[in-house]
C-alpha cells in the first residue's frame, strides 16, 4: 500500500492516526478528505501540512464528485469522517444521518468503482447499546440508543453489505471510548480537563455511575493499523482496553492530577437515553496480535498534561462554541459557577 485516503483526518482520532502512519511508514502518501465541520481542526495537523507526502482536500464525504477526486489513485481508505457527539445528535440528528449513513454509502460506491484494495470503516461499541454485565462479542445483535449510535449502526451495516454484495474489501472496527491529545473539548475528558484548568465546574450527568471503557488513542491507532493490514475482509473487530471506569471516578482522576477540589463537581440532569455501560470482548483482535499498552492511570496522566501544555489549542476552540454552549445550558441547566 502506498497511497491512503483518510476521511475525517482533521478530527481527534483521524489526526492521531495520520501522525501515527506517516511516522511509521516513511514512503506512505496520505490524502486527508475532511469537511472541516466544527470538529475538524487544521491545527491538529499543522506540523505535517507542508510534508510532500501529505495532501489535504476540504470536502464532504456525501459529495460524490469530491470523493472521486480524493480517492483517485488511492490503494486503501480509512473512514473516520462522522458526526460523533451524542449530545449534539440529541439536539440535531439530521447531520448524523447525512454523514454517518449517506456519507458511508458515497464512499463505498466510489471505492467499488476505483477497486480499492482495502477499506477500513471505523464504527463504535455504541452500536451494541448498553450492557449490564459481561462483554459484547462481534456476533451480538445491535441495539443502539441514540441518533448518533443508530446512524453509526446504519453506516456500518451498509459498509458490510458492500462486502457481501460486491466483494468490496471491507474491514470494520467497533472501538470503545477513546481519549488523548486533540480530542474536541465537548467530550467528557477534554471538557472536564479544560474546565478544571480554568477553575470552572464540570457537569456530571445523572448519578455519574455510567461506565465507559477508556482506550488511549495511541493504542487505538496501533489496533487500526493492524486491522487495516492483517484483518480478514468482511470481518468486524471490537477494540477496547478493559479500562472500565465510572464517570465520577474519571472525574476524580482528573481533579487529582490538576490538584482541584470536589467543589467543582456539579451533578446535572441525566442525558436522555443515556447508556449505562459499554463493554466489548476483545478476544478477536487479540488473536490478530494486538493488546493495549496504556492502562487508565498512564493514559489520563499523559492526556491531562497535554491539555495543560496546549492551552492555545483548546482556548481557540472553546471561544467558538457559543451556540452549542447555549443549547447545553438549556438542556442540562445552569452550572453554579459557569
Ligand atoms: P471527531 O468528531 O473528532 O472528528 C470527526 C472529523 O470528521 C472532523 O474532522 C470533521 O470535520 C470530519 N467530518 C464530519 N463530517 C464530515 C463530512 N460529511 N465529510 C468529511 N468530513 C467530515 O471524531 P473522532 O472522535 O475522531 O471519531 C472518529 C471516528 O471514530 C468516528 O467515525 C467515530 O464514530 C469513531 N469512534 C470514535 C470514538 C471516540 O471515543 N472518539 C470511539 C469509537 C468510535
Ligand atoms: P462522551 O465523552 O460524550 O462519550 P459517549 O457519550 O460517546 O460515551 O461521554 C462519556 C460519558 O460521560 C457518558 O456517560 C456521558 C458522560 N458525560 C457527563 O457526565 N458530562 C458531560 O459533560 C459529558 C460531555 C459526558
Amino acid at each position: 500500500m502506498t497511497k491512503l485516503l483518510v476521511t475525517g483526518g482533521a478530527g481527534f482520532i483521524g489526526s492521531n492516526f495520520i501522525h501515527y502512519v506517516m511516522k511509521k511508514y516513511p514512503s506512505l502518501q496520505v490524502v486527508n478528505l475532511d469537511a472541516l465541520t466544527y470538529a475538524g481542526n487544521p491545527a491538529n495537523l499543522a506540523d505535517i501540512a507542508d510534508d510532500p507526502r501529505y495532501t489535504f482536500i476540504k470536502g464532504d464525504i456525501c459529495d460524490a464528485k469530491i470523493v472521486a477526486e480524493a480517492m483517485r489513485g488511492c490503494h486503501a481508505v480509512v473512514n473516520f469522517a462522522a458526526e460523533t457527539h451524542v449530545d449534539r445528535s440529541i439536539h440535531e440528528g439530521g447531520f448524523f444521518v447525512d454523514t454517518d449513513v449517506r456519507g458511508v454509502f458515497v464512499l463505498c460506491e466510489e471505492a467499488r468503482r476505483c477497486k480499492v484494495e482495502r477499506f477500513l470503516h471505523i464504527s463504535t461499541d455504541e452500536v451494541y447499546g448498553s450492557i449490564d454485565k459481561g462483554f459484547y462479542k462481534e456476533t451480538d445483535a445491535l441495539n443502539p440508543s441514540s441518533p448518533y449510535s443508530s446512524s453509526k449502526a446504519g453506516g456500518e451495516l451498509l459498509a458490510r453489505s458492500y462486502f457481501v454484495t460486491y466483494g468490496l474489501p471491507m474491514l470494520i472496527t467497533r472501538s470503545s471510548n477513546n481519549f488523548g491529545p486533540y480530542q474536541y473539548p465537548e467530550k467528557l475528558i477534554p471538557l472536564f480537563a479544560t474546565n478544571l484548568i480554568e477553575d470552572k465546574p464540570v457537569p456530571v450527568y445523572g448519578d455519574g455511575k455510567q461506565v465507559r471503557d477508556w482506550l488511549f488513542v495511541e493504542d487505538q491507532c496501533e489496533a487500526l493499523d493492524l486491522v487495516l493490514h492483517e484483518g480478514t475482509f468482511g470481518e468486524i473487530y471490537n477494540v477496547g482496553s478493559h479500562n472500565e471506569m465510572y464517570n465520577i471516578d474519571v472525574t476524580k482522576a482528573i481533579l487529582k492530577i490538576l490538584g482541584k477540589g470536589d467543589d467543582l463537581v456539579t451533578y446535572v440532569k441525566d442525558r436522555p437515553g443515556h447508556d449505562r455501560r459499554y463493554a466489548v470482548d476483545i478476544t478477536k483482535i487479540g488473536e490478530l496480535g494486538w493488546k493495549p499498552k496504556h492502562d487508565f492511570a498512564a493514559g489520563i496522566e499523559k492526556t491531562v498534561n497535554w491539555y495543560v501544555e496546549h492551552e492555545d489549542w483548546w482556548r481557540a476552540i472553546k471561544q467558538k462554541q457559543a451556540d452549542y454552549a447555549a443549547w447545553m445550558k438549556k438542556q442540562y441547566g445552569e452550572l453554579n459557577k459557569a
